[in-house]
């Protein structure tokens, strides 16, 4: 888990990036204690402001409604209500890959871009942000899309490349199969690719064709905390 303070006229981080590992399991009491030590770390600048918090579920008014990398006590759960009750100021939850969607598209390279994009993000599982004329349309989970009867990300994340030990040029195959199906639904204006992986676009990137212009990130370790910031914008 990863935090820092964000100076919203710039999109940039004014803070160190501080960071303590996910605990084990990431139950909501575990998650919501290492959320507290994280502002502390931060210190005393970081002491009255809002906060957004970035978080790989579907998140629908302040509550958390899937669970597909955590643990399934998130299901249901008042997400806005507890965390704000216990850190004693304004929260706002949102799922990780529309934050970083957020993020691209306020500082970054959706910033302007008329139609739809849809931003990708290739990690543990595969996040979607759809963006359409500068606004954010949320929960679009394209990582669900279905695959031999089983969620879509499960076979061409970043993480099932390392898990099955495949070359680039097989996981770029993967990834083709899943952005061909995106563009086939969608027909989107711009596609946009975050998460981890996106710092090496050479082992992938060539690899994919769409008709769309397929772009990487420009927020890459820091943009699910600057999209999540900029909720206090919205
Ligand atoms: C979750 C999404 C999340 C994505 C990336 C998926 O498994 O369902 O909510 O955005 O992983 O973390």
């Amino acid at each position: 888990m990863k935090a820092g303070i964000v100076d919203l006229s710039e999109g940039t981080l004014v803070s160190d990036r501080v960071r303590i590992p996910t605990p084990e399991g990431a139950t909501p009491p575990d998650v919501l204690a290492t959320a507290k030590q994280l502002v502390e770390l931060l210190g005393p600048d970081a002491e009255d402001l809002p906060i957004g918090v970035c978080f790989p579920a579907i998140v629908k008014d302040g509550v958390t409604l899937s669970a597909a990398n955590v643990s399934h006590e998130w299901i249901g759960l008042e997400a806005d209500a507890r965390f704000s009750e216990a850190l004693g100021r304004e929260i706002h939850f949102v799922n990780d890959a529309d934050a970083a969607g957020l993020a691209e598209l306020k500082f970054g390279a959706a910033k302007g871009q008329p139609g739809l994009t849809i931003m990708t993000t290739l990690g543990t599982g595969i996040g979607s942000a759809f963006l359409f004329d500068g606004k954010l349309v949320p929960n679009s989970e394209l990582g669900h899309l279905e695959h031999k009867g089983k969620s879509i990300e499960l076979w061409a994340s970043a993480s099932a490349r390392e898990r099955d030990d495949i070359s680039w040029e097989k996981w770029t195959k993967r990834l083709q199969k899943f952005y061909s199906h995106v563009e086939f639904l969608f027909s989107p204006d711009l596609i946009i690719v975050g998460g981890g992986v996106s710092k090496n676009p050479e082992k992938f990137l060539p690899g994919i064709t769409t008709r769309a212009p397929i772009v990487t990130a420009v927020h890459r370790n820091n943009a699910g905390i600057i999209g999540a910031a900029s909720l206090v914008l919205t």
